[in-house]
């Protein structure tokens, strides 16, 4: 018995692949701060575990395939909010985002079909198209020009007969990069001349700094509704990942059609959680605002300590709750492995995420680690302190 070939040349995922040797090192009495995975330690607002206990019904029954009808209500008039025009019928819950992204690749593509992503990219991307032969197609962007990709020429040299979709994510995961209207209005226009579906993953929607402002590629979706495919979740924006719910947003019929095949057969999104997410979509706008300023204030301790770092790559993101980094060593996993094997200050060390599995291009990234500041403030600053030291302790043994 054998397993597939695709399965077979899937790399472990890069955050997991640490998990041995972090039970190690905390066997031997050493404290770890986790920056590598993006689990927010933001508490999940109380009222929706007590809608949940308030549920009265006798037995737990499937939902609708496409969602509770009063969440798919309510996420309407949060996109309303947002100056979009989604009715319910553009919306179909799922399994977390994860469950969407897979609902709209299989009922998009076929194997061998191109797909255009900038890179650095969230790595689950990798293992969803591998599934249905998608070919990734790299926008290579570069942490010296904080990873900015937004530019005409730089993707449309990448068209081919074969691409079938542009897909991005703002703000981003792993590089905290946030497009701005102009550069979501050119991946559309992009999109639109060369009939390509624009699958927008938005999952960080709220989590924007500085001057950038909440936005969605919904907003200027007119005249691009047949392209246009929104990825959305409730997991990071009210810190209930596991919840699971998550949802595909389009117009485009022949897609919800294709989507809603998917959501029959797996009949029904938890239903508990739909009930709970209700709450959720009820919060006024002071709560998203608390968490916002909660992040920003976490970014510019991250940032402020890291580029005292010597020698690090670092532009200062605008969105999301992670950072990208490049150091002065040649392998950030050996790097990795020397700070959970070899070193700790105070008997204490960090994990992050190196970055070559977030990359396409083999070779590209080695340098790079990502943080995802999810921890309180004073833990963010130890963990930068630590990170700072643990490049001198390695610099020291002449490994960089
Ligand atoms: C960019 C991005 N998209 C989608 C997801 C999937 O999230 P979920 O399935 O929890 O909704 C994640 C999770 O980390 C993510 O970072």
């Amino acid at each position: 018995m054998e397993i597939s070939e695709r399965m077979k040349s899937m790399e472990f995922s890069p955050i997991r692949k640490f998990y041995p040797y972090q039970v190690e090192a905390e066997k031997r009495g050493i404290k770890i701060y986790n920056f590598n995975i993006g689990q927010p330690d933001i508490e999940t607002p109380k009222g929706f575990m007590e809608r949940i206990k308030g549920y009265k019904g006798e037995v737990l029954e499937y939902l609708p395939s496409q969602g509770l009808p009063e969440l798919l209500e309510k996420i309407k008039a949060y996109y309303k909010k947002h100056g979009m025009d989604y009715e319910t019928r553009d919306i179909l819950i799922t399994n977390g985002g994860s469950e969407g992204l897979m609902a709209v690749f299989s009922s998009i593509f076929n194997e061998g079909d191109e797909v255009i992503i900038p890179e650095p990219f969230y790595t689950n991307y990798k293992i969803f198209l591998s599934y249905f032969g998608a070919k990734i197609v790299p926008i290579k962007s570069h942490a010296e020009e904080g990873y900015h990709y937004g530019d005409r020429e730089k993707i449309e040299k990448l068209i081919t007969g074969k691409t079938k979709a542009i897909l991005v994510n703002s703000p981003s995961n792993p590089t905290g990069n946030v497009l701005t209207k102009e550069e979501m209005e050119l991946i559309l226009e992009i999109g639109r001349e060369h009939s390509l579906y624009v699958i927008s993953d938005e999952v960080y929607r709220e989590f924007v700094y500085d001057d950038a402002k909440v936005s969605s590629f919904g907003v200027s979706q007119k005249g691009y509704e047949d392209n246009l495919i929104i990825i959305d979740s409730i997991s990071k924006r009210f810190s209930a990942c596991g919840a699971r719910i998550g949802m595909v947003i389009t117009k485009n019929e022949a897609v919800k059609e294709a989507v809603m095949h998917m959501l029959q057969a797996r009949l029904s999104a938890p239903a508990l959680e739909q009930v709970g997410a209700c709450f959720l979509y009820e919060l006024p706008d002071e709560y998203y605002e608390e968490v916002r300023k909660t992040y920003e204030k976490r970014r510019d301790i991250a940032y402020s300590e890291i580029i005292k770092i010597p020698d690090v790559i670092c532009k200062k993101p605008r969105g999301s709750f992670y950072i990208t980094i490049k150091l002065p060593v040649k392998d950030a996993e050996a790097f990795q492995m020397f700070m959970l094997k070899d070193f700790d200050y105070n008997k204490e060390t960090i994990m992050f995420a190196p970055c070559k599995g977030f990359y396409e291009t083999k070779g590209r990234g080695l340098r790079e680690i990502r943080i995802a500041y999810v921890l309180n403030e004073e833990s963010i600053k130890k963990g930068m302190e630590i990170l700072r030291r643990g490049l001198l302790a390695y610099k020291e043994r002449k490994e960089v």
